[in-house]
Order: C-alpha cells, then structure tokens, then sequence
C-alpha cells in the first residue's frame, strides 16, 4: 500500500545503484503510504487468490495469481464482528502493516478480521508476463476495485461470513482514493471507508503540489522560502556561462557535466524538478511515525532542510541548496546526481518483472498518463523552484515511455474520463471519513472540509501524508491523537448504521 514507506511521483533522489529515482513525482519507491516501523520481520503468510485478468469482458475466462495477507487473531470465528480491509496500492504490498498501525489498533478493539490484498501489477501481484504497454491495458483502477469486490465477495464465503460482518476498508494516498471510490461503486459489499489522503480529482497540471511545498516550507519561515527561491535562481544564472556551468557540476554533484546537456531541454527540465523534487520528498513525509522507532534511517524533516537554507554560514543561497541536495544523496546512497532525460526514460521503458522500475515506477507512471495525471508541474506562481518544468515535460514522458498516442489530447480526455467515473471532488457517497492533513501536498486533490454530514472529512493542522495511519507515537501533535480517536467513533458509528 502507499502510505508505506515513502507515493508520489518521483522527484530527485535518484536511487540504488541503478540511479533510479527514490521519490519522482511525489512517489515514493515502493509506493505512497510507508511502512510503519520495521519490527522483527512479522511472520505473516503470504496467501495467493485466483483473480480474474478482466472483470468487464466475461468472455475472457483469463486468471492469474493475486497476493494477500490475513490477521484472524482479533476475530472471533462465527461471531458478528467486522472485517477490515487494507487496499494495496503503488507499490509492495508490506506485511509490516498486517500487526501495526492505526487500523491494527481500531481492529483489536472492534474484534475485527483483518485483510490486505496487493494492487495489481505492483509487488508480487503479476497479472501479465510482462510490463508492456499492451499488458498494461488490465492496469486500471477499475480493474482493482472489481478486484477488490471479487475478493470480499470469495471471502465472505471461505470465511463464513454473513451479513451481519460488515467490511470496511481502509487505504493511504491512491488506495485512499480506493477506498472512497470501492464504497462508492460497491455499496452493497462495503459498509464504509476510512480514506486517507487520498487524491480525488484526476488533474492534468497538479500545479497545486508545488504550491503547497511552499506553503509548508513557509511554517518554518518566510526565509526559508526566499532562500529557495534565491538558490534556484542562482543555478539558473550559473547556467548561462561556463564558469558558472562547472560551478553547478561541482556544487551539485551531477553524474554528467552539464554543458553537455545545455540544449537539451529535457535534461534541464529533469535537473530542476529533481532538486524540487529534494524538497518535496522532506515535506511529503515531514514527522511521521515511519520514523518514531528505528532511528537509524534517514531522519530529515522540514526543520532539517530549512535550518540548512537559512544558515549564512553554509555560503549563498545556491550553496545551501547544494549542500541540502548533498544531504538527501548522502542518505539515500548516491553518489552523484544523475539528470539525464534519455537514461531514466530508457529505464522506465524495461518491461521486465525484474527490472528496478517493476517496483512501480513504470506501472504508476502508466496509471498517471493514462486515468489521473497528478503532474507536479512547475507552473504555480511565484515558483520558487523555477518554471522549468512545465506539464508539457511530464507529456511528454508518457509518449517517450508509452508511445505517441498517450498525448496531451488523450490525457486530457482520460483525466476527464476519470472524474465522470468517480465523480471527484463531488463524489456521492456515505459512511466514508476523508482524512488529510495540511502539510502533505496531496491534500490540495481531495476533501477537506464536510459536505455532508455522512461523509466527514477531517483536515489536520500540522501533519503530512496518511499520518493518521501510522502507530501513534508519544510526540504525535494533539490534533493528530485527536483525529485518530474521531475515526474510531466513524468507523463505530458506520458498523451500526443504516445506510
Ligand atoms: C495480528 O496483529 C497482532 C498485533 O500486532 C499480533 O500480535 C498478531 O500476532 C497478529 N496475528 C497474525 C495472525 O498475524
Ligand atoms: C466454514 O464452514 C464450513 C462448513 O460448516 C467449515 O467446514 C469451514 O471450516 C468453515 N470455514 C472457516 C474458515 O471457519
Ligand atoms: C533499523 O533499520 C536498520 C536499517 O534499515 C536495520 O538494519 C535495523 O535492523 C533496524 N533496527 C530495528 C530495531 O528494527
Ligand atoms: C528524528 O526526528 C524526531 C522528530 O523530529 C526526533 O524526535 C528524533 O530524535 C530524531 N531522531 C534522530 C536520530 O535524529
Ligand atoms: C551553520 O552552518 C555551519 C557551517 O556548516 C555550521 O557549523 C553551523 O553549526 C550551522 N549553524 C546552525 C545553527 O545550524
Ligand atoms: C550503499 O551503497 C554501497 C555501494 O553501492 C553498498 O555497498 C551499501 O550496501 C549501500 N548501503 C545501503 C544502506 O543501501
Ligand atoms: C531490463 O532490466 C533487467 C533487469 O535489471 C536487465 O537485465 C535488462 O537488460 C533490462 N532490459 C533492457 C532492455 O534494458
Ligand atoms: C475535459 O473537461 C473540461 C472541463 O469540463 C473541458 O473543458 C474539456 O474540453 C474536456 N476535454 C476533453 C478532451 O474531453
């Protein structure tokens, strides 16, 4: 699922040996939502459920395997208890979250069994022998949620279940959109949803994320933000001569010299999104219980990075977004910044099971230029990471990865197509609580306020994305306890109601 360990769609680190990107576009490797803290590696089964490859086309009689995971030790086996339900999303679907969690904590006092099922196509959910553009005509959200139905459907009966056991599912980031939208298509099956920032409206120039970034950078202080902005307009002016250009090889430590890459709009355009992206991945994850018990891992906050950006002593404004840049590839293992336009479009396009991309880069690049868009563009004003790259960059990754039919018309109309599905911001739903909170980017595509009183929505003050999944931790803001126990009393109040 994607609240693990770090969704959104892929900004700068670029990653492992392989140089692929830890966060690009506001995912994370491995998905959205992270994992809670690793604990003795839980010693949770993986179980395999036949699914059918297309739920719309019953003619086609095609199946394949789809991984799950079950904790029954909550449950009292033919009593009336409610069955719980983890979406997979982005990414691996993590056995961690099958004995921890917010959800864990709800199960235990509601008697609940407890489910997660991975998406299809990401972890080890493999419906096609490869990842081929034609293969990933089965990678539709459609598709999962008549998964998902199908799978309640054959554990209602594996399991005993009747009516009186009522599911409710759960899901961070894209699976929170899941949740919301599996309680919208399949009211009969489930009785309610907890959705947590999950983005709503498909959107081609999610211009917003960036606005946001900013927004929460400015918590720390307005200096922070000019420091930024300041920086980048030094690496933009460093750029224009070759002095300048060697500067920007050395300060950022790019894997190529850039004056060969000058023309080379994509290059360039790759170069400043990913140093965006440096602060985007910070902000995303800022504080969140990922963190709270093994310490040993990466640790930056927006304290982190804005106490480095606003320190006169770490040299000018561009020194200091260097020596940020030199942080987050000091801790994700990297030891060059790699930019280059061709390589990483060269590696999304590998269909293979067993290339790195498989972790769900390729797959939720594909969903992006196919049913939602969510591009982190540079377009909002007053962009503090420049404007060098606008949504006709992120276009064109989907025609050079996919081909050239998934252009801007077709995006358009898919992004459109997606909102007449689902219904967006508008969605008519009930017994669904949407949970976001005010620093996580995310949170400018979905709901925050109630509509109506059936489908509330809770806005965190302070938090980022899908905090409220995490397991509490003694340093939790007020509002942030505040808010898990309110979902307890939804969750209770959508077991027993009528609707
Ligand atoms: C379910 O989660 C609880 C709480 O973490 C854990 O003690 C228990 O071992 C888990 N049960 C299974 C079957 O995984
Ligand atoms: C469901 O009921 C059948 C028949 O009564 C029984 O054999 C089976 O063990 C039950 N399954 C579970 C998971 O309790
Ligand atoms: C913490 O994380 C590190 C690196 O991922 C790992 O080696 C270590 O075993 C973890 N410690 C605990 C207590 O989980
Ligand atoms: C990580 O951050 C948290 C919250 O800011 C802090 O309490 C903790 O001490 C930090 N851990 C390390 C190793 O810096
Ligand atoms: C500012 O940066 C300098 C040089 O890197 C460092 O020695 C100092 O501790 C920093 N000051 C603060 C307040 O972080
Ligand atoms: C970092 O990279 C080095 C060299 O590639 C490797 O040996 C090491 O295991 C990596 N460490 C982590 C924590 O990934
Ligand atoms: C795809 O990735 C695999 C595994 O890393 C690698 O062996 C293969 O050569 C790659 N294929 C292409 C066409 O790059
Ligand atoms: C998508 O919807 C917008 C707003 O309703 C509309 O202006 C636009 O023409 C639509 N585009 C396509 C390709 O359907």
């Amino acid at each position: 699922m994607n609240c693990q360990i770090v969704l959104v769609f892929f900004v700068t680190i670029w990653n492992f040996s392989n140089s692929w990107r830890i966060f690009h576009r506001g995912r994370s490797v491995g998905g959205n939502i992270g994992q809670p803290p690793e604990t003795s590696a839980p010693n949770v089964p993986e179980k395999w459920f036949i699914q059918n490859l297309d739920h719309f086309n019953p003619s086609d009689t095609r199946t394949w395997r789809q991984r799950y995971f079950v904790n029954d030790s909550f449950f009292e086996s033919n009593g009336d208890g409610p069955v719980f339900l983890m979406i997979g999303g982005e990414g691996e679907a993590s056995k961690e979250w099958m004995t921890q969690g917010a959800w864990i904590a709800y199960a235990q006092a509601f008697g609940a069994l407890c489910f997660q099922l991975e998406h299809r196509y990401y972890g080890k959910s493999h419906p096609t022998e490869d990842l081929g553009t034609s293969n990933l005509l089965y990678l539709t959200s459609q598709q999962a949620l008549a998964d998902l139905a199908n799978f309640i459907t054959s554990m209602n009966d594996h399991y005993n279940l009747t009516s009186k056991n009522k599911w409710i599912a759960f899901g961070g980031s894209y699976p929170g959109s899941l949740a919301a939208w599996l309680r919208l298509k399949y009211p009969h099956l489930v009785k309610g949803a907890m959705s947590a920032s999950g983005p709503l409206l498909a959107k081609v120039d999610f211009q917003e994320y960036f606005q946001v970034v900013d927004d929460s950078l400015a918590t720390y202080s307005d200096q922070c933000v000019r420091a930024v902005k300041e920086g980048t307009y030094e690496v933009n002016t460093l750029l224009r001569h070759r002095i300048g250009q060697l500067n920007v090889n050395n300060k950022f430590k790019l894997c190529d010299p850039v004056e060969k890459s000058i023309d080379n709009k994509n290059d360039i355009s790759n170069l400043f999104e990913t140093l965006a992206g440096n602060f985007a991945g910070v902000v995303q994850y800022n504080k969140d219980n990922r963190l709270s018990k093994n310490k040993t891992g990466p640790n930056i906050t927006i304290d982190t990075v804005c106490a480095i950006m606003v320190n006169d002593s770490v040299g000018p404004p561009v020194d200091r977004l260097a020596a940020v840049n030199e942080l987050i590839l000091r801790t994700s293992n990297q030891s060059c910044l790699d930019y280059k336009y061709d390589k990483m479009v060269q590696q999304m396009r590998n269909v293979s099971w067993d290339s790195e991309v498989s972790e769900g880069g390729r797959q939720w690049t594909y969903q992006t230029c196919t049913e939602f868009g969510f591009f982190q563009s540079s377009s909002y004003r007053p962009q503090i990471f420049g404007d060098q790259f606008p949504v006709d960059f992120f276009i064109q990754q989907c025609v050079d990865i996919f081909g050239p039919e998934y252009k801007s018309s077709f995006l358009n109309y898919a992004v459109n197509r997606t909102n007449m599905l689902y219904g967006a911001l508008d969605i008519d739903v009930t017994n669904v609580v949407f949970v976001h909170g005010s620093i996580d980017p995310w949170h400018a595509l979905g709901i925050t306020e109630t509509k109506k009183k059936a489908a509330p929505a809770i806005y965190i003050k302070g938090t980022a994305h899908c905090a409220n999944m995490y397991p509490p931790s003694k340093n939790d803001l007020p509002q942030l306890a505040a808010a898990r126990r309110q979902i307890y009393h939804y969750i209770e109040s959508f077991i027993y109601s009528n609707n």
